[in-house]
């Protein structure tokens, strides 16, 4: 489907700007004003948007440009230099990493396994630590998630080593969403699997997004991944955010030259 053909598109109306969203929804995360320096280099500079819960947020830009350190500043991996990060309305900065952490799920690029773990114990290892030794709890969220994300329940006693890319991503996933966060921060979990792994992951995820109502935090630097996910697309250039909009605004009105260069050949395709 053509990302213009949503209903997420508001009409002819263009959104070049920032967006804020109406403030009838509730913010799952909200970026004040947030920089990042590392030493001279600014990582992310003067961030300012809020995302409302249950959004799907597909964060872009070229390498370097800020998108891990951004997702970071969320599970409070990085405090930022100026500003702060609301996650549910309490500042990163004020909050327990460990509990923040627990409602936030982390899903990175490669395998992140624990290689001496099984794919049943890498799954079940947050859940475990929440379900204080409820086994039977335990067993059955691994189960669900296995489910959930495609995984067949035979190499629930296989080790990461003994995985294909692809398994091992889907089990990657299951991990972080095993914990049944309210926020998924995903940094391009699906760069190193091939084309059709990578599309079937992609399915799973929109799926579970649907069926959960999880909030969505998913960096890529591919525009078609980022086009046809997010129900927003946040682009970021230099450790800013230039534009934060659904796909179609950003196909009809780049709002810099590069949002624009990104999003040409696109266009054109869907012209067609
Ligand atoms: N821990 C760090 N120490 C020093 N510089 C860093 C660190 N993390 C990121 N950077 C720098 O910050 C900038 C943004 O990096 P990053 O957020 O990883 O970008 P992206 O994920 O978009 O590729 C880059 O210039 C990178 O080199
Ligand atoms: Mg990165």
């Amino acid at each position: 489907m053509p990302p213009c053909a949503r209903s997420a598109c508001s009409g002819v109306q263009q959104s070049t700007g920032l967006l804020h969203a109406q403030d009838d929804k509730q913010a799952a995360v909200v970026f004040e004003h947030v920089t990042k320096r590392f030493g001279d280099a600014i990582a992310v500079d003067d961030v300012d948007l809020r995302i409302d819960d249950g959004a799907f947020v597909a964060i872009i830009g070229s390498s370097g440009c800020g998108k891990t350190t951004l997702l970071k500043t969320v599970n409070a991996l990085v405090m930022p230099d100026e500003g702060r990060v609301l996650v549910h309305g309490q500042a990163t900065s004020s909050a327990d990493p460990i509990e923040l952490r627990r409602n936030i799920g982390y899903a990175i690029q490669g395998s992140v396994l624990f290689p001496h773990l099984t794919v049943e114990q890498n799954i079940a290892y947050v859940p475990t630590l929440l379900n204080s030794g409820d086994k039977d709890r335990t067993e059955a969220a691994v189960a669900k998630w296995m489910d959930i994300i495609g995984l067949p329940r035979d190499i629930m006693d296989r080790y990461p080593a003994e995985l294909s890319g692809g398994q091992a991503q889907r089990v990657g996933i299951a991990r972080a969403l095993a914990a049944s966060p309210d926020v998924l921060l995903a940094d391009e979990p699906f760069s190193a699997v091939d084309a059709i792994t990578r599309a079937s992951l992609q399915d799973e995820i929109k799926r579970i997004h649907r069926q959960t109502g999880i909030t969505v935090l998913f960096v890529t630097h591919d525009i078609d991944e980022a086009l046809d996910l997010g129900d927003q697309v946040l682009v970021m250039e230099a450790g800013r955010a230039v534009q934060f909009a659904p796909p179609c605004d950003i196909l009809r009105a780049p709002a810099t030259a590069f949002v624009d260069r990104l999003v040409t050949r696109k266009r054109t395709v869907y012209a067609r």
